[in-house]
């Protein structure tokens, strides 16, 4: 039996991730957010970077759901450490519905204007881009509720949080059964961040959704591997933003069960098992072709 999206942190516990694979892909991202909004959700997230922000605004407005009742995301981009007025009210433009409810600093890294990424000792350093974060909240108060990061590891939150008037209200970063942030979702939530998991269904690299024992739960309560992947997120306190394009896997996307403790530990477990932790995102592994040339760690982060 399928249960209601409970809310965390006045944040609805299931999102839709508007990383559509690629940049832009605007009347995709459009007919994606109308359809997920007339079905249900709440809670949408993009950025600045998605290319897609006036599309995902545009849906929003046209939807007729009322402003107050969605919950809405954007991120300032690499390009912007610098610039984090300026970032914002581009993004606020872009979206154009009245007010953003959570503004994320995307990475904790900088990037110049073409892209390239750029070192720590290049780059603005994130506690100062976060500062400029913090006065946004003040001198565009009811423009942004709430800030937070994204892409930040224990090393870099320990090194943020003795510093800040403001802790980050969520940490948004990939978690999935074969990477599921133990030791960062446990840091996260004695500090009261809200763990955001980006990537819950493994974007392009999704063999657990296939992994003989999320299909074996799967089977049991008679629903898909990937209900039972957002079943669990949801059922450990982190806020999945899957991304579905299709009517029908948007709706499976937000019609959850409840896990037995035995199947919900198989899940957690999972990454236990040899060749069984995947890590995909640029906080651990190399994206070849990206502007990721370099991992977090090689870049002293
Ligand atoms: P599609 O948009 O065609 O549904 P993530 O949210 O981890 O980034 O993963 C997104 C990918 O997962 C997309 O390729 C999306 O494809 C696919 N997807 C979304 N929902 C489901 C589902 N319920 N079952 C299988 N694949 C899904």
């Amino acid at each position: 039996m399928s249960v209601p999206v409970p809310t965390y942190n006045g944040i609805p516990a299931v999102g839709l991730g508007c990383w559509m694979g690629q940049p832009g892909a605007s009347e995709e991202a459009y007919h994606m957010v109308r359809e997920a909004l007339k079905i249900g959700y709440r809670h949408i997230d993009t950025a600045f970077g998605y290319e897609n922000e006036e599309a995902v605004g545009r849906a929003i407005r046209d939807s007729g759901v009322l402003r107050s009742e969605i919950f809405v995301t954007t991120k300032l981009p690499n390009q912007a450490h610098h610039r984090v007025v300026e970032g914002f009210e581009n993004s606020f433009k872009n979206l154009d519905i009245g007010y953003i409810d959570l503004y994320l600093m995307h990475w904790p890294c900088a990037a110049d204007d073409s892209g390239r990424q750029l070192s720590p000792k290049e780059g603005r350093d994130f506690v100062e881009v976060w500062e400029d974060m913090e006065n946004l909240l003040e001198t565009h108060a009811g423009k942004v509720k709430r800030i937070g990061v994204s892409n930040f590891s224990i090393t870099l939150l320990e090194v943020l949080l003795p510093q800040v008037k403001v802790v980050p209200a969520v940490n948004q970063v990939e978690v999935n059964p074969y990477h599921p942030q133990i030791p960062l979702k446990k840091y996260c939530e004695s500090k009261g961040i809200q763990i955001v998991a980006y990537g819950p269904l493994g974007q392009t690299r999704r063999t657990f959704l296939e992994d003989h024992e999320v299909v074996a739960v799967a089977n049991k309560y008679g629903i898909s591997p990937a209900q039972v992947c957002l079943s669990w997120a949801v059922q450990r306190k982190t806020i999945p933003i899957p991304k579905s394009s299709n009517p029908e896997r948007l709706k499976q996307n937000i019609t959850l069960v409840t896990l037995a403790e035995e199947d919900f530990d198989r899940i957690e477990n999972l990454h236990k098992e040899p060749g069984k932790h995947r890590s995909s995102d640029g906080m651990t592994l190399k994206v070849p072709g990206s502007v990721w040339g370099w991992t977090m760690q090689e870049m002293g982060w």
